[in-house]
């Protein structure tokens, strides 16, 4: 599989986990019995609808036997019942872009009531309206382009390199886990100043495991459920966002909001009128947005670089030639043009060197959603995919230690965790001075 087909593959795959559920609602309550031109469909069980068979797991580089049957019979936009809730299902790029574009306008998203009460009411992941408008300012106010060149580009590379290094030469370990560890790590310190690798993150980075199993579940609320289990998470981390946000009020003695720290937290509690439910939610569900999609898309890259040794060349040979200039004119740390010349990472390259690949039409590819809704953190996403993969190649070979594959539950998740063996590539032309190592493990 080509790089180029790996990005598609991937972007689909996770745009396919985000929205599987953004099942768009008409305003106007279609039902069975209205006189609406309904597409065709099945409605399957009472309440239960066909929810259990969308659910089961399949294989995340097919589309599953579920949508593949209904397609075939019934095409790309089908009715159906889903999460107790009647449900348009379109696999339609083109109907599914005219929606996200008009949202608020013809269509208003909605999830369905049990996501929403995992997500909790004032997630901006569910509101819709001005309260959507003002929260998606605040997370654009995190994620400026300013604040990108460079704070996060900075924190992207430490974060990168304390999981890197922290690899003994010829271990297997599970990728997947590094994965989350490098993401989750880093929005935990932007969201709420939290130190990788302290009992606590640990044990908030274990709560969002099970959180986002339940999110996308079967919403049974019976002991022993993944949607059970979900909302004991959900009330733990809203807890652990309180203390945090209590000792912060406190730490500020009421009136001295300047001395807040420098976060998500601390700048929404300086300069927004929110509630503190409101505040709870919007935390939640930023942390949750902003690592658990990334972590996928870099588990994804390792998983299918591996299969495809010409790709991870060609990486190898695109990082070697930025670190060889660089080293020629006397600069060692990375900087922000560097990562602008990383185009076949980027894949603005790829498709000139992938010429097998089909290239889809621009406009069918939404692996970042669309309209008003779209990824506030699709730049920061990019970010640290190019950065982890610009020293994953110059550092490390991996293999897989025993065959996984990622399935769709729909979450995405490798069963065994993406078991891989690295080898530290003894010619690395990332010669990065060793000072700079220990200062980043000094600062975790
Ligand atoms: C490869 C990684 C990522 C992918 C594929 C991705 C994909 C998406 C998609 C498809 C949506 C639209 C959801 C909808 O229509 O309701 C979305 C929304 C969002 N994403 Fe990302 N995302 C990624 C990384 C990130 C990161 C790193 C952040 C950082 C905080 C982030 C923050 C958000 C937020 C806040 C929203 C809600 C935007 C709104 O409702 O206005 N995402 N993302």
């Amino acid at each position: 599989m080509s790089a180029f087909e790996l990005f598609i593959l991937l972007s689909l795959l996770i745009s396919t986990l985000f929205h599987a559920f953004n099942c768009i609602k008409r305003r106007t309550q279609a039902t069975d019995s209205s006189p609406l031109n309904l597409p065709p469909g099945n409605m399957g069980w009472p309440f239960i609808g066909e929810t259990i068979g969308y659910l089961r797991p399949y294989s995340a580089t097919t589309i599953g036997a579920f949508m593949e049957q209904h397609i075939s019979k019934f095409g790309k936009i089908y009715k159906s019942n889903l999460f107790g809730e009647p449900t348009i299902v379109s696999v339609d790029p083109g109907l599914n872009r005219y929606i996200l574009q008009n949202e608020g306008k013809l269509f208003e998203c909605s999830y369905p009531r049990s996501i929403g009460g995992i997500l909790g009411k004032w997630s901006m992941l569910v509101q819709v309206g001005d309260m959507h408008r003002d929260m998606r300012l605040i997370s654009l106010n995190f994620l400026t382009n300013a604040r990108l060149k460079t704070q996060l580009f900075r924190e992207v590379e430490k974060n990168t390199l304390w999981v890197l290094d922290s690899w003994q030469e010829s271990s297997s370990f599970c990728a997947q886990e590094e994965a989350k560890k490098f993401t989750f790590n880093l929005m935990a310190k932007h969201i709420m100043s939290l130190d990788p690798g302290k009992p606590e993150t640990e044990q908030l980075k274990k709560e969002y495991v099970t959180f986002m199993k339940g999110v996308v579940s079967a919403p049974l609320n019976f002991p022993g459920t993944a949607y059970r289990k979900a909302l004991k998470s959900r009330a733990i981390i809203l807890k652990f966002i309180e203390t945090r946000m209590d000792e912060r009020i406190r730490k500020s003695d009421g009136d001295d909001v300047e001395r807040l720290e420098d976060d998500l937290l601390g700048w929404v509690l300086k300069n927004s009128t929110l509630s503190k439910e409101q505040i709870l939610d919007l935390v939640l569900s930023l942390l949750f947005a902003g690592h658990e999609t990334s972590s996928v898309s870099i588990a994804l890259a390792i998983y299918f670089l591996e299969a495809c040794p010409t790709a991870v060349q060609q990486l190898r040979e695109e990082h070697e030639e930025i670190v060889n200039a660089k080293k020629q004119s006397g600069e060692k740390d990375l900087t922000w043009d560097d990562y602008k010349k990383m185009e076949f990472t980027q894949c603005n390259a790829c498709g000139k060197s992938s010429s097998n690949a089909t290239m889809p039409s621009p406009n069918n590819f939404m692996p970042f959603g669309g309209g008003p809704r779209l990824c506030t953190g699709s730049e920061l996403a990019k970010l640290e995919m190019a950065i982890f993969i610009h020293h994953l190649v110059l550092k490390y070979e991996w293999k897989l230690v025993e065959s996984d594959q990622a399935f769709a539950y729909p979450y995405l998740d490798f069963p065994k965790g993406l078991p891989i063996r690295i080898r530290r590539l003894k010619q690395s032309c990332y010669n990065l001075k060793k000072s700079s190592i220990d200062n980043v493990q000094n600062n975790h």
